[in-house]
């Protein structure tokens, strides 16, 4: 049963004209309230096709509300606390990728969507765990530039045959690098039996230990078919609540309990109520940037299909 709070943030909602998108890290609270769950390229298809509502609610990290807005810059992109970041995406710089891309004139530059609008605004492509695979081999290049995540360039690397040259050389996410292969020797005898799913960005020498490594919308479908009912998870806590919001007839055993992303968690329903009352904080990209990245997001949204 939805709280008075969340019914308050629906009539809201309805009353703006507004779309609630959220990823799946955010709060169960919030993904209850969502109009549109999903991981990073679900939230950016998303965004391409909203067409009817003035007010777009983003209920994700910085990158993503950008993304949103660089495919929408006609639109209001607002999102409940302005400081939710994603520290990973902030270890790249405009500035080395063009330093990166003046020692290897000859490289492609394909970015993780997690990173700044200046960053991609030099890169030639964009990709999500969910399409890292498929973009890369999409391109003709035969060096390609890789960030900021090195886990999910670890992860491309065996399955492309091009040379792939991290940069900045150590970007990394803080919640994946937690998992350990200790806590997978620990899940298995926990769990005799249980398959475990885990994000690319953890260790490659975690993945190699798992069933599956897989985005969190991967993981989603994976399970919704599977003829399995029970999963380890690795990745952040709050993709449990979206399966178990999906396929509540499932049980799902974190990984580790500790892996939160706390930015994500600075989203509240007392905030995403108030933002939608005063229609703000706003998201924006300097329009140069914004015009520069729209080609990169484009072409993965086009290399992904
Ligand atoms: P997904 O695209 O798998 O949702 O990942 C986004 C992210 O930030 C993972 O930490
Ligand atoms: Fe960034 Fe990691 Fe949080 Fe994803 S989980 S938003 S990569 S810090």
């Amino acid at each position: 049963m939805l709280s008075d709070l969340q019914k308050e943030i629906i009539a809201l909602k309805e009353d703006k004209n507004a779309i609630i998108l959220a990823h799946n890290y955010q709060k169960k609270e919030i993904q209850e309230v969502a109009d549109f769950l999903g991981d990073s390229l679900e939230l950016c298809i998303k965004a391409k096709e909203i067409e009817d509502k003035d007010i777009v609610v983003f209920c994700g990290v910085d990158f993503m509300a950008e993304t949103a807005y660089i495919l929408n810059p006609d639109k209001k992109i607002i999102i409940p606390d302005i400081k939710a970041e994603c520290p990973m995406a902030h270890m790249l710089t405009g500035e080395q990728v063009i330093e990166a891309k003046k020692r290897y004139p000859d490289a492609a530059v394909c970015l993780y969507v997690n990173s700044l609008g200046e960053a991609k605004a030099e890169a030639d492509i964009l990709c999500t765990s969910g399409n890292a695979l498929k973009v890369v081999n999409s391109l003709e290049e035969d060096i390609i530039l890789f960030g900021p995540d090195n886990n999910l360039g670890e992860y491309v690397k065996d399955d492309v045959d091009k040379e792939i040259i991290p940069i900045p050389g150590d970007g990394h996410c803080y919640v994946h690098k937690m998992f350990t292969e200790a806590d997978i020797a620990i899940a298995r005898e926990k769990y005799p039996g249980v398959e475990i799913l885990i994000h690319p960005e953890s260790d490659k020498s975690v993945q190699e230990l798992a069933d599956h490594v897989l985005s969190t919308g991967g993981m989603l479908s994976y399970i919704k078919n599977s003829d399995k009912d029970e999963f380890i998870i690795g990745t952040e806590i709050d993709i449990i609540s979206r399966l178990e919001l999906e396929v509540p007839d499932k049980t799902y055993y974190p990984l580790l309990k500790s892996a939160i992303c706390k930015t994500m968690k600075l989203h509240t329903l007392e905030k995403l109520r108030d933002c939608l009352i005063n229609e703000e904080p706003t998201i924006t990209v300097p329009k140069d940037i914004a015009e520069k990245s729209l080609s990169a997001v484009e072409r993965m949204l086009e290399a992904s299909k």
